[in-house]
């Protein structure tokens, strides 16, 4: 059976989502040593591993259900709950650290009631900490659907937050010439 591209595995998935597993496992040859492309691969297609499809997974490939829920749970890259509307990254690198990072992630918390690593109950707002975003002389840096705030004060919180909702559009923007800040 040929191998699945990610735009063929997305209308499967639309179509069949159990289909869409199977195919990913085969993708990856059912190899015991395929565990994170495999999760990498539902993550990127559902946008999220669900628990429930780790049993299947592990049906199909052979690794065992408690190996694949470990990398799930240790490796940041990996949600188990699908990402609100809006994805907010903050920076808990070293400079942004010392720069006060703990009280911005405090400060979105608190406006929007996600918990950390979590979605707000709205769904419109899913909190994670990351590692260094490479704008250290910007910090503390947030990323909100990938585009990048620096100097970020946690009373500003609110405010960038409101900016956020009125706009969806136009996602792009790293950190070279896309950083927002005073
Ligand atoms: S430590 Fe936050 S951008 Fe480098």
């Amino acid at each position: 059976m040929k191998t699945m591209a990610v735009e063929e595995l997305q209308v499967l998935k639309e179509k069949n989502p159990l289909l869409a597993i199977d195919a990913i496992v085969q993708r990856h040859n059912a190899d015991p040593g395929s565990a994170i492309p495999i999760l990498q691969d539902i993550q990127n297609t559902f946008g999220y591993v669900a628990p429930e499809v780790l049993q299947r997974v592990s049906e199909l490939s052979g690794i065992l259900e408690s190996e694949l829920y470990s990398i799930v749970t240790f490796y940041s890259q990996f949600r188990m709950e699908p990402i609100g509307e809006n994805l907010i990254q903050v920076c808990h690198g070293t400079a942004c650290h010392l720069a006060g990072a703990e009280r911005v992630s405090e400060a979105i918390m608190h406006e929007t009631g996600a918990k950390d690593g979590g979605t707000s109950p709205d769904g419109k707002f899913t909190l994670e900490k990351v590692a260094c975003l490479g704008c250290c002389s910007l910090a503390p840096v947030i990323t909100v659907n990938e585009e990048t705030y620096g100097r970020v004060a946690p009373n500003e919180v609110g405010k960038v937050l409101k900016e956020i909702n009125g706009q969806t559009e136009d996602k792009k923007a790293g950190c070279k010439g896309g950083c927002h800040h005073e």
